[in-house]
């Protein structure tokens, strides 16, 4: 039996279901129920009717799935998948700006651990930060951890008075405004699409800032033919699928999320077997970080 075949039979013997983020490898995307940005992710995960949540992606993900549907088992294909900057908020720092801001509302990128989560008012995510955050009545935003979309979001709302942190994710960081300026010599019509976790300089380059999601789409929308993509490489799959006709440039050589890259197809028919690890959660901590969460959904609607 192949591999597809062997994943086909145990999700269906075993109540499962596979959700993937587009920056896994396009293997293991090409086996998933779903696959889509962490916006997508997180609803879909309130309406999951299986019993088993197969997870590829990182730690903070499959800890969204588990908080908004808390019945289900979140199995995670490798515990050590984590994103390094759902760690970059010192908590005290967010007790320390409510102290001083009164009329604060802090605002989590979803990229974050479930503690940041459960002291945060809302999340929000790449594709909805600007809707979110601008329908809150709230003057100052303590927008955590991420300082590169905390900044891109408060440009667009001038209204706000953002209070910023400086956590960071480093795949998008090391691409440089100098390997965006190569790259569009090297392909002079190239539209150039980059992620909101990019730093300014490089946004500044873009022609399109979206999430995976929205790059994706508007690749698919675009009657371009050439594109600098500005993210990690794993949304490569989902663009050349989609667009056979159409021709993507990486900036630099090492643009890959180490952690979204350990979710293999052997450990995915592993999980499936044995569903193991089970993402478990402290109760009240789950309760805490539910809040946010439905309020971005709501807000996001
Ligand atoms: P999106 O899919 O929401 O654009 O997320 C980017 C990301 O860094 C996920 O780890
Ligand atoms: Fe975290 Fe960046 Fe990897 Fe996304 S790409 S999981 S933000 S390190």
């Amino acid at each position: 039996m192949n591999k597809a075949d062997k994943v086909k039979k145990l999700k269906e013997e075993n109540d499962a279901v596979i959700l993937a983020h587009y920056y896994v490898d396009g293997e293991v995307q090409a086996l998933a129920d779903y696959v889509g940005d962490s916006y997508y992710l997180s609803k879909l995960a309130t309406g999951v009717k299986q019993k088993n949540i197969i997870f590829c992606g990182v730690s903070f993900m499959g800890e969204s799935a588990k908080v908004l549907n808390p019945d289900k088992n979140v199995i995670m294909l490798d515990e050590t998948a984590d994103c390094p900057m759902a760690h970059m908020v010192d908590l005290d720092k967010i007790d320390e700006v409510r102290e001083k801001y009164k009329d604060v509302a802090v605002v989590c990128y979803v990229n974050s651990t479930a503690e940041i989560k459960a002291k945060s008012d809302v999340c929000v995510t790449s594709s909805n930060a600007v809707k979110v955050v601008s329908a809150l009545p709230n003057k100052h935003i303590f927008f955590i951890p991420d300082n590169n979309l905390a900044r891109y979001v408060a440009e667009k709302l001038p209204q706000k008075e953002f209070i910023f942190n400086d956590g960071y994710c480093h795949v998008h960081t090391e691409i440089r405004m100098e390997d965006v300026e190569n790259a569009k010599r090297l392909h002079p019509d190239a539209v150039v699409m980059a992620h909101p976790e990019c730093k300014e300089d490089v946004l500044k380059l873009a022609d399109v800032i979206g999430s995976t999601s929205e790059i994706i789409d508007a690749a698919e929308k675009s009657d371009k033919k050439e594109f600098i993509i500005c993210t990690e490489t794993g949304v490569f799959y989902e663009l050349e699928q989609k667009n056979p006709d159409k021709k993507f440039y990486v900036v630099r050589e090492r643009q890959c999320c180490p952690d979204m890259k350990k979710n293999t197809v052997d450990k995915l028919i592993k999980a499936l077997e044995t569903l193991e690890p089970k993402l478990s959660m402290d109760e009240e901590l789950m309760k805490a970080a539910n809040l946010p969460l439905v309020r971005m959904l709501e807000l996001a609607k």
